[in-house]
């Protein structure tokens, strides 16, 4: 048999935790073979909702599942993390100023990027999916300066699916002949969704969608499909979350379909004029356990100024943080 890969979720007993725990332990995120050992982060006065959690985890009686652990102490938790998913963060409620918001999110992001660095395995896995996710992952990159890069993720493959779900809705086609989706830039509504390349069962989607429902209805029912959610079920989205975050790790682990692609929130080398680092959706492949960023597109006048409003969304946002003194 394998050996378990041990897999760190912060946020254990949040919403989206209660949603993913249970997929991992079943093996959706890393596969059918491969066992897993779960350590859970949580802040103090959660931890007894975490041991909630964990019992119903064993109880489920998994046979991949070999062990749940839970902790509160943010070093012990990502001690050998080979895959670590970063679910908590400070929620933004009523009143707050945005400056607040970062100060509190620095607090958590860059001590959590200190102790990957310092206690997780040589070949971790990063995903960032507590907001704002972009700037959090690069803060979290930014603690730690011995760990590549390129491992710390954004999760921008809600946004991805929810663009797929949409193009589906609209023209039926089944989610399996959906390709080439892409949504440039942040998790906020900034984001660009971009069926440029996009193929609907072989058939460009440029083709078939006209540009006013592309402008006027998809792109920003995409974008604002979080604040829809809450609107309808009172909450935010946690299960779909969960299930991106599933989706996201298992192509960066296991790659993705010959000729195909996904979004993933992913440090740029300077593809299509992204600053260098910034943590930025791009069209990618992943490879023997590691993304490519798709660069050689033909970039639209509208998909150039999508790709440009989400950097400067995106440095505005690291300029705070840095005027807090958290970078
Ligand atoms: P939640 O509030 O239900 O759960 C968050 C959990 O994180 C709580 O149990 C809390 O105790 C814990 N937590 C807070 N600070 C922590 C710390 N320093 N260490 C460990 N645990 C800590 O929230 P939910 O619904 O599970 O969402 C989690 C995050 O994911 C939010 O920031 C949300 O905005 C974000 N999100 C991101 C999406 C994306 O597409 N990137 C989509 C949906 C949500």
């Amino acid at each position: 048999a394998k050996s378990p890969v041990t897999v760190t979720v912060t946020g254990a007993a949040g919403n989206i935790g209660y949603a993913l725990l249970f997929r991992i332990a079943s093996g959706a995120m890393l596969g059918p073979d491969v066992p897993v050992r779960l350590n859970l982060l949580e802040i103090p006065q959660a931890v007894k909702a975490a041991e909630g959690t964990a019992m119903e985890l064993n109880d489920a009686a998994f046979p991949l599942l070999d062990s749940v652990n839970i902790y509160d102490d943010v070093n012990q938790a990502f001690e050998g993390s080979n895959v670590a998913l970063l679910v908590g963060a400070r929620p933004r409620t009523k009143g707050m100023e945005r400056a607040d918001l970062l100060a509190a999110n620095g607090g958590i992001f860059g001590p959590q990027g200190r102790a990957i660095n310092d206690h997780a395995a040589d070949d971790v896995k990063v995903l960032v999916v507590g907001n704002p996710a972009n700037t959090n992952a690069f803060i979290a990159a930014a603690s730690a300066p011995d760990v590549p890069a390129d491992r710390f993720n954004a999760m921008m493959r809600l946004d991805h699916n929810r663009a797929m779900s949409q193009l589906k809705e609209k023209t039926g086609t089944p989610i399996s002949e959906i390709e080439k989706v892409v949504v440039w830039g942040n998790h906020s509504a900034d984001q660009h969704p971009d069926v440029s390349y996009a193929t609907l069962a072989g058939r460009p989607a440029l083709e078939m969608l006209d540009a006013e429902w592309l402008s006027s209805y998809f792109v920003p029912t995409v974008a604002k499909r979080g604040a829809a959610i809450i609107e309808a079920r009172g909450a935010s989205s946690a299960a779909s979350a969960a299930s991106a975050a599933i989706d996201h790790v298992y192509d960066w682990v296991n790659g993705t379909p010959d000729g195909s692609w996904t979004t993933a929130g992913v440090a740029s080398h300077g593809e299509y004029g992204v600053p260098e680092g910034l943590i930025f959706g791009f069209p990618t492949i992943s490879r023997g356990g590691a993304w490519e960023i798709v660069s050689d597109l033909d970039i639209s006048d509208a998909t150039r100024a999508g790709i440009k409003r989400n950097i400067a969304a995106a440095q505005e946002e690291l300029d705070a943080v840095r005027d807090l003194g958290i970078l």
